[in-house]
């Protein structure tokens, strides 16, 4: 078996196919001999493409962790997603079974059945793992949101001990408050979302008691506050504002979690001001990309408020238009991104636009905004990111 490097790969990419693209291709035999550099096409084509073990995580080893959220299913069912997993990402993350409706559904009893095949199945196969979360308004029992302040603070102090101890030094990284932050100004609850949360205690204080029971369980893994739309000026500065409230009452956090789940009105440069901000105000904590997709789709708010007015499905014919500047838009992110060092990973929310959430939410719908392709083959937007002579 030759043994080859990634510098080799990316030769080998450049040259215009994967080796073992040529072998899918039917047009290199076996991959154990020294590959023959075919001529460039210039539209480097997709079909039977894979992608070279271990090339993305490599490409950026330098600048931040590769990572994604799984389902256990995935790992139970073998879904091919999970060979690109191992091949290509270096860190993962819990898409639902690390949320407290999976972790405790009912009061006084933990499951951590699924949780605990994830965790092992990332050490196993030398991927990070993230804590994907500990407190959402979301995916979570209402048992939680009853009884008196009291009640409702040792419940949840609770909850995050368990959790995050049984995981220490096992989850780098703990999303320790997802979604916290209004998206409107001047509600009654200020910069805090009124959620279920924000009601039941009555003020945003169980933001401070979720980040010190997870401080207390686990000293060495780094603490987020993990929030959506941090691109857009106005959310950013409810949630910066929040920061550097906990900072000033030395509530232990350590970074800021941006989900980044963008649409194609979505630029780079609205990222990385995101990124700047954290930077500027806050030195010494860092950020993280934590749920990354783009959707082909760009709906106003009433979609994803009342499911009206979305744009319309494109079914089975994404124009190729789409599918070029989602390409070049995550192009620009990554070549944005690797020039701010306080991003230490960049997680997707999914592999293969097959199982995204954006199929279903907010309506159901044909939606594309993933790296590979509903069988699990790279797309442009995976080839972009990966090489930088993939001509877009
Ligand atoms: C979504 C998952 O993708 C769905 O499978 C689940 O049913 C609901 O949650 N922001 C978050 C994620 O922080 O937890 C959400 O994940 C997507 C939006």
């Amino acid at each position: 078996m030759v043994e080859i490097d990634a510098r080799q790969r990316l030769k080998i990419l450049i040259g215009g196919v994967s080796l073992l693209a040529l072998g899918n291709c039917g047009g290199g035999g076996s991959n154990t001999s020294t590959p023959t550099p075919t001529p460039t096409p210039t539209t480097p084509t997709p079909v039977g493409y894979q992608p070279t073990s271990g090339l993305f995580r490599n490409q950026y080893r330098n600048n931040f962790k590769i990572g994604s959220s799984v389902q256990t299913f995935h790992i139970q069912n073998s879904d091919p997603l999970i060979d690109v997993l191992k091949d290509q990402f270096s860190s993962m993350l819990a898409e639902y079974e690390m949320k407290p409706d999976s972790i405790a559904p009912t009061e006084g009893s933990f499951d951590f059945s699924t949780a605990d095949t994830l965790v092992q199945f990332a050490e196993d196969n030398g991927l990070d793992m993230q804590g994907h979360t500990l407190l959402w308004h979301q995916s979570t029992p209402d048992y939680f949101f009853q009884g008196s302040k009291d009640q409702i603070k040792a419940r949840l102090q609770n909850y995050v001990t368990e959790v995050v101890s049984r995981y220490r030094d096992r989850i780098s990284v703990w999303h320790v408050v997802n979604e916290v932050i209004s998206d409107a100004d001047n509600g009654p609850a200020g910069p805090y979302r009124n959620s279920n949360w924000y009601q039941a205690v009555g003020s945003g204080e169980f933001i401070d008691w979720a980040f010190e029971a997870a401080r207390a369980a686990d000293p060495n893994a780094q603490l987020l506050i993990n929030e959506y739309n941090t691109e857009f000026p106005d959310k950013r500065g409810r949630l910066l504002q929040v920061v550097q409230d906990l900072l000033d009452r030395n509530i232990p956090i350590d970074g800021v979690g941006h989900q980044c789940h963008l649409d194609l009105n979505d630029s780079a440069e609205s990222v990385f001001a995101a990124i700047d901000a954290v930077d500027d105000l806050f030195a010494g904590l860092v950020n993280h990309i934590t749920e990354l997709d783009m959707s082909v789709y760009s709906d106003p708010g009433s979609c994803w408020e009342t499911q009206t007015n979305c744009d319309t499905d494109y079914g089975d014919n994404l124009p190729e238009s789409i599918s070029k500047q989602q390409a070049q838009t995550f192009r620009d992110i990554f070549n944005g991104l690797i020039l701010r060092p306080s991003v230490e990973t960049v997680s997707f929310w999914g592999i293969s636009d097959k199982t995204s959430w954006l199929n279903t939410i907010p309506t159901t719908r044909t939606n594309y905004p993933l790296l590979f392709d509903r069988d699990v083959q790279a797309k442009p937007s995976f080839r972009a990111i990966v090489d930088r002579f993939y001509e877009i």
